[in-house]
């Protein structure tokens, strides 16, 4: 059993009440330092303490763990679901694109508590700390042509952008093409990864992280006031069940709906969600930046950027950074 281990186990037994830094240590035959030490590494795992001078720690709560049978008892019934839960991965993404080659179907779902490799869009890494947030991937085969799969990407937004509002009450809104954003901050990033042979997409793999329960020590300086989770945004704790079962149950209904009557609805429900069109943004996603303003999306799902010159440019991929204040939220 690890040090931290034999802590969790003493003020586990001690039911809430305090025990102090004395006994700790000589309970776990180290010095006090090492028991803060020891303490400090379990509050990055999600416990929470209370530690109050004289008095000593209390152990307040321990981090929810998802549970496969509760979550396949609340999803959306007739879809395939084939979960795969995980203490620690490297990355969901790796593994689901892994079983997709090996042709897996599609509901496939691998869901980790943490990630040591969690990976972002162009190339970025992305923050995974223990049961703090959602870190999943999960396989879709869409009958669709290659250059429509943007409007997957779209769709993926709209689901966990309606999850977040409809879970936590709060704002979140959609910055192109699939960022979701509370208060300009970014809490809920979404990766798509696909595949296609003779010009026919074979599968999509979307990897979502949503930022629920992380504090600002979660994140490196350099993300401060970049990146955020709902936490931070609202003061509050969430339960990351009822996020993925609402995401899920939000990503079927539209993906039936997509497969029903195409991408019309969907965008829709993305521009009234969006928070970049209307305003004047910068694209980065190559050599030169395109500058100018966005104005909508065409058929594929693509941002459509009138620049200074009159030009319409069409972006399929990149990062935006707005350039005025002026949101359109609708
Ligand atoms: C982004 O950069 O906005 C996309 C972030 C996607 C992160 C998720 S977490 C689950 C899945 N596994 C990964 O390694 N990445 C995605």
């Amino acid at each position: 059993m690890s040090m931290n281990e034999k802590l969790l186990e003493i003020l586990e037994a001690n039911k809430g009440a305090f025990i102090s830094g004395q006994e700790l240590s000589g309970k776990l035959q180290c010095s006090r330092t090492a028991v803060w030490k020891h303490i400090e590494e379990l509050r990055q795992q999600g416990y929470t303490f209370e530690a109050i001078r004289r008095k000593g720690y209390r152990l307040v709560s321990k981090p929810e763990r998802l549970n496969v049978g509760s979550l396949l008892a609340r999803l959306p019934a007739g879809f395939p679901w084939n979960i795969k839960y995980l203490e620690q991965t490297e990355s969901t993404q790796n593994i689901v694109l892994q079983l997709a080659r090996d042709g897996a179907g599609e509901g496939t779902l691998v869901i980790a508590e943490a990630q040591t490799s969690g990976r972002g869009r162009m190339g970025r890494a992305w923050v995974s700390p223990k049961a703090k947030g959602l870190w999943f991937s999960f396989l879709l085969k869409p009958q669709i042509a290659l250059p429509y799969t943007p409007q997957l990407t779209l769709l993926l937004a709209v689901a966990v952008c309606r999850a977040i509002r409809y879970v936590t009450g709060l704002e979140a809104g959609i910055k192109w093409p699939n960022d979701i954003l509370l208060h300009g901050r970014k809490v809920c990033g979404i990766l798509v990864e696909s595949a296609a042979e003779d010009e026919r997409l074979l599968h999509i793999v979307a990897g979502i992280g949503m930022s629920v329960n992380l504090s600002i020590e979660d994140y490196p300086v350099e993300l401060h006031g970049i990146a955020s989770s709902l936490l931070i945004e609202s003061g509050r704790t969430f339960s990351r069940e009822d996020l993925l079962v609402e995401t899920m149950r939000q990503l079927v209904e539209l993906y039936r709906i997509f497969q029903e009557k195409g991408f019309s609805p969907i965008r829709t429900l993305w521009e009234a969600l969006n928070v970049t069109l209307h305003s004047q943004i910068r694209v980065q996603n190559g050599q030169v930046p395109i500058e100018g303003k966005a104005v909508g999306l065409d058929d594929f799902g693509a941002l459509l950027v009138e620049t200074a010159a009159g030009d319409l440019v069409k972006v399929y991929s990149g990062d935006i950074r707005q350039l005025d204040t002026q949101t359109s939220r609708a």
